[in-house]
């Protein structure tokens, strides 16, 4: 059983280009070879018109990170990682508020994303901050691999946002 590292207050900051190899990394250590992103489609992705990236450090250490996209004026989580040491501390849950607010100032009126339907941990976070089952893609990750998307309406946040 791995040893969980002890929880400090996270800072939360953007990607810079010399964080790329750590992101890549992490990717690697969070998904299963075939769902985790090649350094191609990572670059591609952190390089898009309308992405954004949001790093975690606790301690010193990335400890997690955020994709995220407007196109056009829909947003799309493309991968949220946190590594396995620094779970159940809040920091996917601080990435991905910290990634709808900075969607809304970008005017994106939604956040949809895909998630594998045999990933527990996610799904329960994804239903835990309002996201609801859009539909199955059915071998989304590959054969027998489906995806379920799932969507939330950013309405609600813009409203607190606004006071
Ligand atoms: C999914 C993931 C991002 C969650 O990150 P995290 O920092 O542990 O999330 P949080 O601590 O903010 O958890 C928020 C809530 O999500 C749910 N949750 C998170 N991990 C869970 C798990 N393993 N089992 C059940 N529920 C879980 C819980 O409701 C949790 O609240 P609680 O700890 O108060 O019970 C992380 O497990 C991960 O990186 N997994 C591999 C990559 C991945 O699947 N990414 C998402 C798909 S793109």
């Amino acid at each position: 059983m791995s040893q969980g590292v002890a929880p400090s207050l996270p800072q939360l900051r953007s990607y810079l280009p010399s964080d790329f190899e750590t992101l890549y990394r992490i990717d690697q250590s969070c998904f299963p070879k075939g769902i985790s992103y090649g350094r191609f489609e990572m670059k591609v992705y952190l390089r898009a018109r309308g992405s954004y990236c949001l790093l975690a450090e606790s301690g010193g250490n990335v400890a997690g990170f955020i994709l995220a996209e407007l196109a056009p004026d829909e947003g799309h989580v493309i991968t949220l990682d946190v590594l396995e040491n620094y779970r159940r501390q809040g920091i996917g849950s601080l990435l991905l508020s910290a990634a709808e607010t900075e969607m809304i100032s970008r005017g994106g009126h939604r956040m949809v994303l895909e998630t594998a339907t045999s990933n527990e941990a996610a799904i329960t976070l994804w239903k835990k901050h309002g996201y609801r089952q859009l539909g199955i893609i059915e071998n989304y990750y590959g054969q027998g691999q489906d995806a379920f998307r799932m969507g939330k309406d950013l309405a609600a946040r813009r409203e607190e946002s606004a006071g």
